[in-house]
Protein backbone atom coordinates (compact mmCIF):
# COMPACT_ATOMS: atom_id res chain seq x y z
CA UNK A 1 0.00 0.00 0.00
CA UNK A 2 1.62 3.50 -0.93
CA UNK A 3 0.01 4.68 2.33
CA UNK A 4 2.76 2.64 4.24
CA UNK A 5 6.04 4.33 2.73
CA UNK A 6 6.39 8.12 2.88
CA UNK A 7 9.26 9.09 0.63
CA UNK A 8 10.85 12.70 1.76
CA UNK A 9 12.34 14.59 -1.27
CA UNK A 10 13.53 18.27 -1.33
CA UNK A 11 17.05 20.19 -1.68
CA UNK A 12 20.03 19.29 0.55
CA UNK A 13 19.62 21.36 3.83
CA UNK A 14 15.28 21.34 3.79
CA UNK A 15 15.18 18.95 6.86
CA UNK A 16 13.96 15.52 5.56
CA UNK A 17 16.41 13.55 7.75
CA UNK A 18 15.24 15.95 10.74
CA UNK A 19 11.44 15.87 9.84
CA UNK A 20 11.49 11.70 8.50
CA UNK A 21 12.74 10.80 12.11
CA UNK A 22 10.00 12.67 13.70
CA UNK A 23 7.57 11.26 11.16
CA UNK A 24 8.87 7.66 11.74
CA UNK A 25 8.62 7.98 15.82
CA UNK A 26 4.81 9.14 15.12
CA UNK A 27 3.64 7.01 12.91
CA UNK A 28 5.76 4.14 14.00
CA UNK A 29 7.37 3.48 10.64
CA UNK A 30 11.11 2.50 10.20
CA UNK A 31 13.16 5.32 9.46
CA UNK A 32 15.70 5.32 6.42
CA UNK A 33 18.12 7.63 5.22
CA UNK A 34 18.95 6.99 1.50
CA UNK A 35 22.36 8.38 2.03
CA UNK A 36 23.00 6.23 5.07
CA UNK A 37 22.06 3.18 3.14
CA UNK A 38 24.24 3.95 0.19
CA UNK A 39 27.44 4.49 2.28
CA UNK A 40 26.81 1.32 4.14
CA UNK A 41 26.48 -0.49 0.86
CA UNK A 42 29.18 0.70 -0.58
CA UNK A 43 31.42 0.98 2.52
CA UNK A 44 32.63 4.47 1.28
CA UNK A 45 31.67 7.42 2.10
CA UNK A 46 29.50 10.22 0.00
CA UNK A 47 32.91 12.68 -0.55
CA UNK A 48 34.95 9.64 -1.39
CA UNK A 49 32.46 8.21 -4.19
CA UNK A 50 31.89 11.21 -6.04
CA UNK A 51 36.08 12.70 -5.46
CA UNK A 52 36.97 8.69 -7.00
CA UNK A 53 33.98 7.89 -9.78
CA UNK A 54 31.88 11.27 -9.84
CA UNK A 55 28.44 12.19 -9.92
CA UNK A 56 27.01 9.90 -12.47
CA UNK A 57 29.10 6.92 -10.91
CA UNK A 58 26.82 8.13 -7.48
CA UNK A 59 23.65 8.71 -9.25
CA UNK A 60 23.91 4.80 -10.21
CA UNK A 61 24.33 3.65 -6.84
CA UNK A 62 21.66 6.29 -5.71
CA UNK A 63 19.03 4.55 -8.18
CA UNK A 64 20.08 1.05 -7.31
CA UNK A 65 19.57 1.57 -3.40
CA UNK A 66 16.55 3.62 -3.92
CA UNK A 67 15.04 0.61 -5.30
CA UNK A 68 16.24 -1.64 -2.86
CA UNK A 69 14.89 0.59 -0.26
CA UNK A 70 11.30 1.48 -1.87
CA UNK A 71 10.91 -2.51 -2.79
CA UNK A 72 11.76 -4.14 0.90
CA UNK A 73 8.25 -4.38 3.10
CA UNK A 74 5.66 -1.72 4.87
CA UNK A 75 5.89 0.77 6.88
CA UNK A 76 8.96 2.80 6.53
CA UNK A 77 10.03 6.75 5.71
CA UNK A 78 11.95 7.56 3.30
CA UNK A 79 14.70 10.27 3.23
CA UNK A 80 16.23 10.41 0.16
CA UNK A 81 19.32 12.58 -1.23
CA UNK A 82 18.52 15.89 -2.73
CA UNK A 83 19.24 14.77 -6.21
CA UNK A 84 17.53 11.66 -6.02
CA UNK A 85 14.60 13.39 -8.09
CA UNK A 86 16.50 14.10 -11.37
CA UNK A 87 16.05 10.68 -12.52
CA UNK A 88 12.47 10.16 -14.23
CA UNK A 89 12.40 6.73 -13.26
CA UNK A 90 13.12 6.88 -9.98
CA UNK A 91 10.57 9.85 -9.25
CA UNK A 92 8.33 7.23 -11.20
CA UNK A 93 9.15 4.63 -8.95
CA UNK A 94 8.77 6.62 -5.89
CA UNK A 95 5.36 8.36 -7.17
CA UNK A 96 3.92 4.65 -7.75
CA UNK A 97 5.41 3.02 -4.36
CA UNK A 98 4.83 5.70 -1.70
CA UNK A 99 3.59 9.41 -0.80
CA UNK A 100 6.19 11.70 -1.89
CA UNK A 101 6.35 14.70 0.24
CA UNK A 102 8.50 17.47 -1.21
CA UNK A 103 10.20 19.93 1.78
CA UNK A 104 10.34 23.32 0.29
CA UNK A 105 13.01 25.87 1.23
CA UNK A 106 14.59 29.14 0.08
CA UNK A 107 18.06 29.27 -0.76
CA UNK A 108 18.34 31.40 2.29
CA UNK A 109 17.36 28.92 4.88
CA UNK A 110 19.46 26.02 2.36
CA UNK A 111 22.66 27.99 3.18
CA UNK A 112 22.39 29.02 6.32
CA UNK A 113 21.61 25.25 7.58
CA UNK A 114 24.30 24.02 5.56
CA UNK A 115 27.06 26.42 6.79
CA UNK A 116 29.97 24.69 8.22
CA UNK A 117 28.88 21.20 6.41
CA UNK A 118 31.67 19.25 4.97
CA UNK A 119 29.58 16.36 3.30
CA UNK A 120 28.31 17.69 0.64
CA UNK A 121 30.48 16.99 -2.39
CA UNK A 122 28.32 19.35 -4.97
CA UNK A 123 28.79 22.48 -2.37
CA UNK A 124 31.96 22.12 -1.79
CA UNK A 125 34.79 24.58 -2.54
CA UNK A 126 34.32 28.64 -3.92
CA UNK A 127 30.83 29.56 -4.99
CA UNK A 128 28.75 27.21 -3.02
CA UNK A 129 25.92 29.57 -2.94
CA UNK A 130 25.63 30.11 -6.86
CA UNK A 131 25.73 26.79 -7.25
CA UNK A 132 23.41 25.62 -4.47
CA UNK A 133 20.85 28.63 -6.53
CA UNK A 134 21.28 27.37 -9.85
CA UNK A 135 20.65 23.44 -8.75
CA UNK A 136 18.00 24.74 -7.04
CA UNK A 137 16.52 26.06 -10.04
CA UNK A 138 17.13 23.55 -12.30
CA UNK A 139 15.35 21.05 -9.86
CA UNK A 140 12.41 22.80 -9.54
CA UNK A 141 10.60 21.17 -11.82
CA UNK A 142 11.36 17.71 -9.95
CA UNK A 143 10.60 19.02 -6.88
CA UNK A 144 7.07 19.37 -8.16
CA UNK A 145 6.55 16.30 -8.95
CA UNK A 146 5.08 14.95 -5.59
CA UNK A 147 1.67 13.91 -3.68
CA UNK A 148 1.96 17.13 -0.79
CA UNK A 149 4.62 19.91 -0.71
CA UNK A 150 5.42 21.32 2.01
CA UNK A 151 6.47 25.11 2.39
CA UNK A 152 9.28 24.21 5.45
CA UNK A 153 9.99 28.74 6.27
CA UNK A 154 10.02 29.70 9.83
CA UNK A 155 8.36 26.24 10.91
CA UNK A 156 10.47 23.68 13.44
CA UNK A 157 10.53 20.64 12.48
CA UNK A 158 8.21 19.46 14.74
CA UNK A 159 5.82 21.92 12.85
CA UNK A 160 6.39 20.23 9.61
CA UNK A 161 5.63 16.94 10.65
CA UNK A 162 2.57 17.66 11.99
CA UNK A 163 1.62 19.29 8.60
CA UNK A 164 3.02 16.63 6.90
CA UNK A 165 0.52 14.06 8.71
CA UNK A 166 -2.24 16.35 8.78
CA UNK A 167 -2.07 16.61 4.95
CA UNK A 168 -1.77 13.19 4.81
CA UNK A 169 -5.26 12.44 6.31
CA UNK A 170 -6.56 14.78 3.75
CA UNK A 171 -4.97 12.48 1.20
CA UNK A 172 -5.93 9.60 2.22
CA UNK A 173 -9.45 10.66 2.63
CA UNK A 174 -9.71 12.29 -1.03
CA UNK A 175 -8.22 8.60 -2.23
CA UNK A 176 -10.80 6.65 -0.28
CA UNK A 177 -13.92 8.50 -1.54
CA UNK A 178 -12.30 8.47 -5.41
C1 LIG B 1 22.98 15.50 -3.11
C2 LIG B 1 22.41 15.53 -1.85
C3 LIG B 1 22.99 14.81 -0.71
C4 LIG B 1 23.80 13.59 -1.18
C5 LIG B 1 24.79 13.99 -2.21
C6 LIG B 1 24.15 14.65 -3.44
C7 LIG B 1 22.35 16.32 -4.19
O1 LIG B 1 21.95 14.39 0.18
O2 LIG B 1 22.93 12.61 -1.71
O3 LIG B 1 25.72 14.85 -1.61
O4 LIG B 1 22.65 16.06 -5.37
O5 LIG B 1 21.54 17.20 -3.88
P1 LIG B 1 21.15 15.40 1.17
O6 LIG B 1 20.05 16.04 0.38
O7 LIG B 1 20.63 14.50 2.23
O8 LIG B 1 22.13 16.39 1.67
Amino acid sequence: MPEQLLILTGFMGSGKSSVGKILAERTGFRFIDLDAEIVAADGRSINDIFASEGEEAFRALESNQLEKVLSSGEGRVVATGGGAVISGRNRALMRKLGVVINLKATLEQVLARLDGCCDRPLLAGEDAAQRAKTLMDEREQFYEDADIRIDTGGKSVEDVAAEILCRLKGLLSERTVR
